[in-house]
């Protein structure tokens, strides 16, 4: 009786924890797999901490959970999380999330491993890979991910835009390793900056060419153009929808939420009326608000208090839960199109489109780790950008390019309109400092979990194999 009552209870609690159902994108918009509806993100990002004070939320339960109830009051769907320690135990929160109808929109990327502005060739190497492959491997499973950035705001200014032929291969890679890891195709996507020389060729350029695991499948847009009181034209929202138009992929506001014109010290989110209408929805598919906690930028809807236990509610919070409670999705499809066709690749243009159609080849260190997973997470730690490949590089004076990339990393940061994104690239400043020495002192890149991995692949497929090694040592030790 007892036995079977502990049964049933656990039967129960796999029942009870049955996970949201899987999002995929078809043509320009995002699915419900089960019910077939269409899925407009309705989030928030979140990084509690920002760039200061870099933490994993969904590492640590007691942050998760503080913060749980109030996405639900808002209301929301989705959160965006810019950094995670990849080395961490993610299946509580994710779980809590799960339970409370959020999915997850995750940046693959820390502070010191992402393909850098100043050096992207360097940056784009085997160590960063085994960075990137192994945050998928913590994150695959949970249904409740709804798709992966590959880079948030490598292109921040007009030359920059040579960094996208790096964060391009990144995404190829990644979706090479979800298909070679068995993994559900979570999608993979690239989050720009509003920059208003090359946006839309950025918005070309990674959904363009006829090598489909090349292109990404969503594209965010990082845009703080709606501020105060302002209209669909007036926002220059209108513009963008119509330059947008045939897009083939799914694009939302990854981040939105502009904090120049608040009234009575608010922000009043009147944009989102206009982001869940049909006068958007052709061609966009919701977005996040940037952000969840007051941070120094100023732009949070909670202010969370110093020793980290208590939320307290602001008014830009009351605004968004009124005006998303007061916003239905458009009924049907929402005008989304599956028939467009991937975009025409932009051509290189010195000073205003630089990135190259031909990708670089995959580190050819990283592919053991198609064949055995990422093996050892080494979490926000672990500093990549720095560690060019010898193979891919003959020539490389390590300590001069440490030094320019530090110096040219902090010039971009300054740009920026908010911090946490910046973080992504731009904390990595301080850190990157500090590590160019020891880089110096041994470029050897020794990496155990390499070597270890392949002896545990030459072992995985052949028990019989390791069965005769262990009889055979037995047998040894015997004879002896
Ligand atoms: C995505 O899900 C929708 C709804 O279930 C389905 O109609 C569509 O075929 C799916 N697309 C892909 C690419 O699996
Ligand atoms: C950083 O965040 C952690 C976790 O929320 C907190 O315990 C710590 O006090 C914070 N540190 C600072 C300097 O704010
Ligand atoms: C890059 O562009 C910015 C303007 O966006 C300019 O201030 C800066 O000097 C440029 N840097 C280089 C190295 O050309
Ligand atoms: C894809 O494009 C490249 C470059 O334009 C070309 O060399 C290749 O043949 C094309 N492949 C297919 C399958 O169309
Ligand atoms: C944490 O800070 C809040 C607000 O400052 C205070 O009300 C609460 O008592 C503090 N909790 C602990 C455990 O120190
Ligand atoms: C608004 O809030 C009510 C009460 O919580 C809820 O039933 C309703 O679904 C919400 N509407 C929207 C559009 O979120």
């Amino acid at each position: 009786m007892q036995i079977s009552n502990l049964l049933i209870s656990s039967t129960l609690a796999v029942l009870a924890s049955a996970s949201l159902p899987v999002i995929n994108t078809t043509g320009n918009a995002f699915w419900n797999t089960e019910t077939g509806e269409r899925f407009y993100i309705r989030g928030v990002d979140y990084q509690p901490g920002g760039s200061s004070n870099l933490t994993d939320p969904l590492a640590d339960e007691s942050i998760c959970s503080r913060d749980i109830p109030y996405f639900q009051e808002l209301g929301i769907n989705t959160i965006r999380v810019y950094t995670v320690d990849n080395s961490l135990d993610h299946s509580a929160c994710m779980n809590a999330l799960d339970d409370a109808g959020i999915y997850l929109l995750l940046d693959v990327n820390t502070p010191d491993s992402s393909i850098s502005r100043t050096d992207p060739e360097c940056s784009y190497n085997s160590a960063y890979l085994q960075s990137v492959f192994a945050t998928i491997d913590a994150f695959a499973e949970y249904d409740n991910v709804l798709g992966f950035f590959a880079g948030n705001e490598n292109i921040n200014n007009e030359n920059t835009t040579n960094s996208a032929t790096y964060v391009k291969a990144t995404v190829r890679d990644m979706k090479k390793y979800l298909s070679a890891r068995d993994y559900r195709q979570i999608p993979v996507g690239y989050s720009a900056a509003d920059i208003t020389s090359n946006r839309y060729l950025a918005a070309q350029y990674f959904n363009c060419g006829n090598d489909s695991d090349a292109r990404i499948d969503m594209f965010g847009v990082n845009d703080y153009s709606w501020c105060g009181s302002s209209s669909f034209t007036q926002s220059g929202y209108s513009q963008k929808v119509e330059n947008y138009k045939g897009y083939s992929i799914p694009i939302f506001l990854s981040e939105y939420g502009c904090n120049t014109a608040e009234v009575d010290g608010s922000r009043l989110f009147q944009e989102v009326k206009t982001i869940y209408s049909t006068k958007m929805t052709g061609v966009f598919s919701g977005g996040l608000a940037y952000e969840y906690s007051q941070e120094t930028n100023d732009y949070g809807l909670v202010e969370i208090s110093s020793n980290g236990t208590s939320v307290t509610i602001l008014d830009d919070f009351t605004n968004l839960k009124s005006e998303l409670n007061s916003t239905s999705n458009p009924s049907g499809n929402g005008g989304a199109v599956s028939t467009y066709s991937y975009s025409e690749c932009p051509t290189y243009e010195a000073g205003i489109w630089e990135a190259d159609n031909t990708l670089p080849d995959m580190p050819s260190a990283a592919s053991a780790y198609f064949t055995s997973g990422a093996g050892e997470p080494l979490g926000t730690s672990d500093s990549t950008e720095l560690q060019c490949d010898s193979s891919d590089d003959d020539d490389d004076d390590e300590t001069t390019s440490s030094t320019s990339a530090s110096s040219s990393t902090s010039a971009s940061a300054s740009t920026l309109t908010s911090s946490v994104t910046s973080s992504t690239s731009s904390t990595a400043t301080a850190s990157s400092r500090a590590s160019s020495s020891s880089k110096a002192l041994g470029v050897t890149n020794f990496r155990v979990p390499i070597i270890l991995e392949l002896l545990f692949s030459i072992f995985e497929n052949s028990f019989v194999f390791g069965f005769s090694i262990v009889i055979l040592t037995v047998g040894v030790v015997l004879v002896i």
